[in-house]
């Protein structure tokens, strides 16, 4: 009996393998009875993966008959004289080699002779050949014959979101780190895939809960899985200073030192700072650093008596409330802090934005609000960096080239659509779809509710270009899912707040609105379950995603 069923499966897996090549399983579903009791890259022997069923969706799929299977033999051939796309090539190989346990070696060049060189995953550099025009730096071509899978980009950030869609066109299997059994078939056809929007970032609120350098760097590698190239760090807020400043030790060595709840907190120094930098440039983001201010600041004041407006510190803050915050900007003093505090942190930052913050800061007079960020924008500008606000810098005065960040909900600020006429860009953080802390529903254990219970659906179903009443779609520079936690603590509860909305929130910002379609959707999320299953990420198993049985 165990046999037969056996032989069944095998025949059916067989099938399917050539229903797939044949580009006709693009409408199969995971609960589509044809897939079997293994859904869609669930296991070793279902069928490849269809070449849409990728989260973000890419721009362009065309199927072929032609599937690719890896094998002992197989090679990751780089493009040669590029130490970039090498590193990109042992990235991949990173991924490959546990579960598949083959070698993979890692070679530069190939040869382009008929019939030679075959049996490889290719990762090639266009630069600014006319073949690689409309790819533009973030793009690729991903092409899968019977020989070869190759990846062609006109630089490795296009390489390296390439490799990111041949992982999920893989079995799930192939994400776990002990040795799977294959067979490693991938769909054969042609993707050819840019992004949507050039800002697609996720913010992680490392103050109100410190989060070390390594579970930043877990963060960052689940983040790189959907093409996010934008880690925004909450560095301050009432509750911790997280970054050391040499020329105002305190902030860090007192400021940093608890956190909600009244833990132990911590900080980065330089050097751990830089590491997170560095990481992030090996995914392929970028780190926004965000000192957030004149609001949010009791960590600061803390630190130093003089920031007060009267001169007395006040104790630190375990917390949670809001509002209750401010710099003193009348204070000459305030202006010598943070031009320190930009400098520096400017100096730790090769990206090209520098965030201020400006949210709810209920403590500060408008006038003093106005007069602040008059003085704070030309200090980033002064250090070489772009100006983030919130989107209640649309109520002060934007310097020119300044981004908000929109965290409201409806879109209706008309202070946010002028400055957008006015060409302020923006960046969409809606709190009730981005936010990634408001509870699911209302039993989720974690998170705050104050704007709604965002399901997956609401989370996803909406329209980055059209969402601010008033704004020209071309004013968005693109998505952020901000992180915050007040009620966060380990790695696995950002998990489990983050999947599955995150790649929702990065499709947004990665695919054509033309790919925009919640029933699709859903389906291609569910297969991303047994990835995480894999990978060991904590989720939440929406009712609303028809995920596969475990
Ligand atoms: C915010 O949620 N206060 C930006």
């Amino acid at each position: 009996m165990a046999r037969r069923r056996i032989r069944l499966s095998l025949l059916c897996s067989l099938l399917l393998a050539v229903a797939a090549g044949a580009g006709t399983a693009a409408t199969a579903s995971p609960s589509d009875p044809a897939a079997g009791p293994a859904a869609p890259g669930a296991a070793a022997g279902a069928r490849p993966v269809p070449l849409d069923r990728v989260v973000p969706a890419p721009a362009s799929v065309r199927p072929a008959k032609t599937p690719y299977t890896l094998g002992p033999h197989t090679r990751i051939q780089v493009a040669p004289g590029s130490r970039a796309a090498r590193q990109v090539g042992d990235y991949l190989a990173g991924v490959l080699r546990p579960s598949t346990g083959y070698r993979l070696p890692v070679t530069a060049g190939w040869s382009t002779a008929p019939g030679r060189g075959g049996d490889a995953i290719r990762l090639r550099l266009l630069g600014t050949s006319p073949s690689g025009r409309g790819l533009g730096t973030e793009g690729y071509r991903l092409e899968v014959n019977r020989r070869t899978i190759t990846i062609s980009a006109r630089g490795p950030a296009g390489l390296f979101h390439g490799v990111q869609t041949l992982r999920q066109l893989l079995p799930a299997a192939v994400e776990r780190n002990t040795r799977q059994s294959g067979p490693w078939t991938v769909s054969g056809g042609t993707v050819t895939d840019v992004p949507r929007y050039a800002y697609r970032g996720a913010m992680l609120d490392v103050s109100r809960h410190f989060f070390t350098v390594g579970q930043v760097k877990a963060y960052i590698d689940q983040l790189a899985l959907y093409k996010i190239n934008t880690l925004h760090l909450h560095l301050s807020d009432d509750q911790g200073w997280r970054i050391a400043i040499d020329s105002w030790p305190r902030l860090a060595a007192y400021g940093g030192s608890t956190q909600v709840g009244g833990g132990p907190g911590g900080f980065y120094s330089k050097a751990d700072y830089r590491e997170i930098v560095r990481y992030a440039a090996s995914r392929y983001l970028t780190v926004v650093p965000e000192i957030d201010m004149p609001g949010h600041t009791n960590a600061a004041l803390a630190s130093y008596a003089e920031l007060n407006c009267d001169g007395v510190a006040p104790p630190l803050y375990t917390g949670t409330e809001v509002g209750f915050s401010s710099l003193c900007a009348p204070k000459e003093v305030t202006y010598d802090f943070a031009d320190d505090v930009i400098r520096e942190v400017a100096a730790l930052t090769p990206g090209r934005y520098l965030h201020v913050g400006g949210d709810e800061a209920h403590s500060t007079s408008h006038e003093d609000f106005v007069a602040f960020m008059d003085r704070v924008q030309p200090l980033v500008a002064k250090y070489g960096k772009t100006v983030i606000g919130w989107h209640q810098l649309t109520g002060a005065r934007p310097a020119k080239g300044a981004i908000a960040q929109y965290w409201g909900q409806d879109g209706s600020e008309k202070e946010v659509a002028d400055a957008a006429r006015a060409g302020t860009r923006l960046i969409l953080s809606p709190a009730n779809r981005a936010y990634l802390d408001m509870k699911y529903d209302k039993d989720t254990p974690l998170g705050q509710d104050w704007a709604g219970l965002v399901d997956a659906r609401q989370s996803y179903d909406w329209d980055p270009g059209a969402y601010i009443k008033g704004a020209p779609a071309s004013s968005v520079l693109g998505v952020e899912a901000p992180l915050w936690t007040e009620t966060l603590s380990t790695s696995a509860h950002l998990e489990y707040m983050a999947f599955p909305r995150l790649p929702g929130i990065a499709e947004l910002g990665w695919s054509p609105s033309a790919t925009h379609d919640w029933a699709g959707y859903r389906v291609r999320l569910a297969a991303q379950g047994p990835r995480w299953d894999a990978l060991g990420i904590d989720y939440y198993r929406s009712p609303q995603v028809p995920w596969p049985t475990r």
